[in-house]
């Protein structure tokens, strides 16, 4: 990304608005000038793993113990053990190619997990929470999926074998975890709707939408 040369207390933008990271749009677009290679970006996105990774080994202890089904729990428990081996494998590559984590941080794992922890605050333990850790996880998954099969890519496009396959595990339980996610949220949210009852509305059924058994399928 290009460098920040806005002031301590942050430039404006074109519609005279400070931006969050002290940088107008301007200035945002010109970028950086400085060559930059693949080599460059495959080690930027390492760096961005590396830290979302270890935000996450942060995170999930509060989400297993926000989690009310037991069953989610497990999941999230295990998740952190493969995030910390996840953190394991990044910092030996980094090792290897002999690139420094330095002080670059994942905003995007940052709201994800602010994301979580607005969940924890507005949804009381039970079922619904549960639903709604999940789409969280499931969202912080299909980031970790993005990012993990682009590095892959960019490993095998810069002739990095071993390292494209080393990556390609951790892919390999990335979209593993998604998918028991996807398994356990259709219990989650069969649990979630039967504690509420019979005041749900069945959107499935034909009919104009009420309370009970009539849904709204009809109008769309
Ligand atoms: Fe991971
Ligand atoms: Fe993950």
């Amino acid at each position: 990304m290009s460098k920040k040369t806005g002031s301590a207390s942050g430039s404006k933008n074109q519609t005279g608005k400070a931006s969050s990271d002290g940088m107008g749009l301007s200035e945002l677009l010109k970028g950086n000038k400085e060559q930059k290679t693949l080599k460059d970006l495959f080690q930027d996105g390492l760096k961005d793993m590396l830290s979302a990774e270890k935000q996450l080994v942060e995170a999930l202890p509060k989400v297993a113990e926000a989690a009310h089904n037991e069953d989610l729990q497990n999941a999230v428990e295990h998740h952190l053990k493969q995030t910390e081996k996840h953190v394991q494998r990044l910092e030996k590559i980094m090792t290897y190619l002999k690139v420094e984590s330095g002080s670059k941080e994942c905003e995007a794992m940052k709201g994800l997990i602010k994301e979580a922890d607005e969940i924890i605050k507005n949804f009381p333990e039970g079922p619904v929470r549960d639903s709604a850790l999940i789409i969280g996880a499931q969202k912080v998954e299909h980031y970790e999926i993005a990012s993990y099969g682009s590095l892959c890519e960019l490993a095998d496009v810069l002739g990095m074998s071993k390292i494209h396959d080393t990556l390609g595990r951790t892919l390999d339980e990335e979209e593993q975890t998604d998918q028991d996610l996807s398994d356990l949220a259709q219990d989650i949210n069969d649990e979630a709707l039967e504690s509420e009852g019979e005041s749900h509305e069945d959107y499935n059924s034909s009919g104009s939408g009420s309370k009970g058994k009539k849904g709204y399928g009809s109008s769309l």
